[in-house]
Order: structure tokens, then C-alpha cells, then sequence
């Protein structure tokens, strides 16, 4: 019986990623994956560190640890035991509490030592960067490619530059090279990927220099993946707005892989929030960035983060906010409630917004979202779009058109060959807020 493991994934499309990196590497050294934690071998949790509400849930994963290890003592053979493997994006002093509730809290660079760690006697590659690991890829068709790692902004409320530390890009040529092969169908390695996402904490300011010394930033590579032959989305995240920069929206408006969706992140719409965040733009000039960019790339889908109950943040400023998703009217958002993060600069603040106000304040922008997205939904109906099928469902299919939105795919009588993975022209006929639903044309 090989041995199995199981994943528990947290956190944001980097972690994602990184698991499929540490799923590669359990891969090499026989262990197959099991869906059902209560019979692996191993548990292997990638955190996020970025609200405490995500380090709580790894306290809820030990409490079950013990028990499953209890439970699986019985059946295991003398000498086999559940083992727990802690990575991805930890707080030193998270560290130092799950050492107990963990058999190995493993930084995420080190994830080649898991052989080692698990007494393996195969050896794997031996890669220098820990990005080199070939990712045992979950999905089919869409396909997380890291262009760089850490992030050196030191928001005033953010963990990631902690817990990831400073920025650092991967070769261009490397990026380029990985793409080719992601979307090659007859790649032993892949199988043509059709959707593309460059990760980075900050993917505006990537920097590569080239033997010869010219130095490749985000819109040329951009670029320089955008001329790959072949029939395949571009996306990209998470972009900071000071470093949004005019070369980037020329490139987003050339390049025709590159898909009309961006997410923003403002963060707040009162500059002095902004500044106590150390955010380092005003919200004139992101208002003039999303003007820029809407002139050129017309048809754009927007989405931002946003954290209400900052330390400070009085209702006024909050309304500035409120007044602000009105003005831009956003597709999506992601609203999160202030979370202190202990060695942060805003954890020297009081957090003194209640949670009964930042639950108010985060119904006030969605209810705020659901209208404007609604509005912008309801001018799709008759017509077309093309959707990227992601999953199927019992009468329909969902899958991403290019502009981010979630398309709920019915088949009609003709065209009832509709595979994952595939990119279909569909008519819209009826919208909510969030998603809409169309027809196979
Ligand atoms: N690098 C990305 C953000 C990564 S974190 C960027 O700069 O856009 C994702 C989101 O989590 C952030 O945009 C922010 O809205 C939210 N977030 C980060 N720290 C937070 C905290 N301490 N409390 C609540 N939300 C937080
Ligand atoms: Fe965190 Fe993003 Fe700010 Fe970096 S840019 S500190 S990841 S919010
Ligand atoms: Fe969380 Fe780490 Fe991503 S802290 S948001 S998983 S970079």
C-alpha cells in the first residue's frame, strides 16, 4: 500500500501553488494524494498568516490531529504513524506555538527536505531555488506561474513582508520557458494549459536583468508572454496602484492575451487611512490611474481589497470609501474587517473600531458592490462571451469569461460536447451580481 497524503490549503493562490510544489515532491518519494484526511499518512498544511481568523483555523486542525492520530494508532502497523508537516506562510512567533501540535513546521524554501524529513530513501532533484520544483499542477487548464516572491511595501496592517520576506523576481527567461511548456498539449510535463496566472505579492514592481543588461519590468514580460504562440489567457496578481504605471496599462491594452479583468487594491478611500497605512498613493491618483486605464482598455472588469475598521478609521472616512465604490463601480471586491497582527507598524495602534461596526461597515460596501455589479451585468444580457469551462455541474457548466466573470454554461440541443478546459462562445440571458448565466452558442 503506498503511502498517502493528504493537503490542507490556506491562504491565497501563492499557497496554492507552493502545495502543489510540496504535492510534486511527496509525489517523487511514492506517497499518493488522498482526498480523506482520516487515512493519510501525512497531513501536510500550508497557512496564511494574513488575518488571525486564518491562524485560528490551524488551532481547529491540531484539536482533530490528536484525534485522528488516536483513532489511526489502532490500525497502523508497529512503527507507521500520521505525521503533520506545518509550511507556507508562518509568523515566527506562530512558529514557536505549532511546534507542538506539529511534527515538522517546515519553512516554505525547505520544502525539499520533506524526503529527508520523512526518513525517504529516494533522493529528488537537486534544485537550487525551491520555485525550480516542478508542481504537481491541480488544475488542467489553468495554470499559477510565481514570477517573484516577498514583498518590500511594509503596509502598516500587513504580515506578507514577515512571513515571505523581500521581493525577489525570477528570471524572465525561466517564466517564458515554463509558460512554453504549460501550454504545450503534447508536453509529457503538462497538458496545454489555457489559462495563465503570473503571481506576485506586488507584480508591478518585477525586475529582471538580462545577460546583456537591459532590464525586463513587469510590462515587458508581460509582453514577452503575451508573444508565445498559442491560444491561451493572460492574468495576473495582485498589482499595487503606486507602481500601476502608464508602461503597464499600454501593455495590458496591446497585448490581446492579457484578459480585460483587474483587481486594484485601494485598501481605503480616505487619504489619510491611506497614509496611516503607508500606502504611498492618494486616492486622486488612483481614481486618475482607473481613468487611464478605462480610456484605453474600455471594457475592463474591476476589482479591489479593501479593509474597513483600520485603526482610527472614523465613519466619515469610511463613508469617503463608501463614496468611492459608488464613483468606480467595481465588479468585485474583496472586503476584509481589520485584523491586528502582532509586529506589524499598526499593531502599535488601538484597534478601536468594534467588530459590531466593521461587520456594519463591510455590509455597507458589499450591499454597495451587489448594486453596481448588477447594473454592469444587466447591459450583458443578449450578448456574447467566451467562458473558460472550469467545472461541471449537474445541468449546467461554470467556468471564468475573460472578463472574470463567473458564468453559469447551459448547453443547448446541438452543441452537448462541452469538455473542461475548453474555451465556448455563449449568449447571456440572465444576471445577479455575481454570477450570470448563459447559453452555448
Ligand atoms: N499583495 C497584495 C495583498 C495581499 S494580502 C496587495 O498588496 O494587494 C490580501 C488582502 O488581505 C489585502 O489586500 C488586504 O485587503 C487584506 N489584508 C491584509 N492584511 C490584513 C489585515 N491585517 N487585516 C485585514 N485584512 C488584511
Ligand atoms: Fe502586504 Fe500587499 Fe502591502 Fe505587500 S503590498 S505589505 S503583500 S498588502
Ligand atoms: Fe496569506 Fe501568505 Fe498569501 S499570508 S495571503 S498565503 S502570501
Amino acid at each position: 500500500m503506498p503511502m498517502k497524503y493528504y493537503l490542507a490549503v490556506y491562504g491565497c493562490q501563492m499557497n496554492i501553488s507552493d502545495a502543489e510544489r510540496a504535492a510534486a515532491v511527496l509525489e517523487q518519494i511514492g506517497y499518493k494524494k488522498t482526498l480523506n484526511m482520516n487515512e493519510a499518512d501525512l497531513i501536510l498544511v500550508t497557512m496564511c498568516s494574513i488575518r488571525q481568523s486564518a491562524v485560528d483555523r490551524i488551532h481547529g486542525l491540531v484539536d482533530k490531529f490528536e484525534i485522528i492520530k488516536k483513532e489511526r494508532e489502532q490500525t497502523l502497523p508497529a512503527g507507521r504513524q500520521v505525521q503533520t508537516i506545518l509550511t507556507g506562510c508562518v509568523l515566527k512567533r506562530d512558529k514557536k506555538i505549532f511546534v507542538d501540535g506539529f511534527d515538522y513546521v517546515l519553512d516554505i524554501k525547505d520544502i525539499k527536505r520533506i524526503p529527508q524529513l520523512l526518513g525517504a530513501k529516494t533522493k529528488i532533484k537537486n534544485q537550487t531555488d525551491y520555485l525550480d520544483i516542478t508542481p504537481k499542477y491541480e488544475n488542467k487548464f489553468s495554470a499559477n506561474v510565481p514570477i517573484m516572491t516577498g514583498c518590500n511595501n511594509f503596509c502598516a496592517y500587513c504580515v506578507v513582508p514577515y512571513v515571505r520576506g523581500r521581493e525577489i523576481s525570477r528570471p524572465a527567461k525561466e517564466i517564458v520557458l515554463e509558460i512554453k511548456k504549460l501550454i504545450n498539449p503534447t508536453s509529457p510535463r503538462l497538458r496545454g494549459a489555457k489559462e495563465i496566472w503570473l503571481l506576485g505579492q506586488n507584480v508591478n514592481s518585477y525586475s529582471n536583468v538580462l545577460k546583456n543588461n537591459r532590464i525586463v519590468k513587469f510590462p515587458k514580460l508581460l509582453e514577452m508572454v503575451n508573444s508565445i504562440p498559442g491560444n491561451f489567457w493572460i492574468r495576473f496578481t495582485s498589482s499595487h496602484p503606486k507602481d500601476f504605471s502608464d508602461e503597464l496599462i499600454n501593455a495590458m491594452a496591446t497585448c490581446e492575451k492579457v484578459k480585460p479583468y483587474l483587481n486594484l487594491p485601494i485598501q481605503s478611500g480616505d487619504d489619510k487611512i491611506l497614509r496611516a497605512m503607508k500606502r504611498f498613493y492618494t486616492v486622486e491618483g488612483y481614481k486618475n490611474k482607473i481613468k487611464k486605464l478605462r480610456k484605453s482598455v474600455p471594457d475592463i472588469a474591476l476589482s479591489t481589497d479593501i479593509i474597513v475598521g483600520f485603526p482610527g478609521e472614523t465613519k466619515t472616512q469610511f463613508n469617503n470609501t463608501v463614496k468611492l465604490f459608488k464613483e468606480i463601480e467595481y465588479d468585485l471586491g474583496y472586503i476584509s474587517k481589520y485584523s491586528q497582527r502582532a509586529g506589524t507598524a499598526a499593531a502599535k495602534l488601538k484597534d478601536d473600531v468594534s467588530t459590531e461596526e466593521k461587520k456594519r461597515r463591510e455590509k455597507v460596501l458589499t450591499d454597495v458592490l451587489k448594486q453596481t455589479a448588477l447594473e454592469h451585468n444587466k447591459k450583458l444580457v443578449g450578448t456574447t462571451t467566451t467562458v473558460l469551462i472550469n467545472e461541471p455541474k449537474n445541468d449546467f457548466w461554470l467556468g471564468k469569461d475573460e472578463h472574470y466573470r463567473t458564468i453559469k454554461v447551459y448547453p443547448n440541443k446541438t452543441a452537448s460536447q462541452i469538455k473542461i478546459g475548453q474555451f465556448v462562445k455563449a449568449k447571456i440571458t440572465s444576471v445577479t451580481p455575481f454570477t450570470l448565466t448563459a447559453e452555448v452558442i
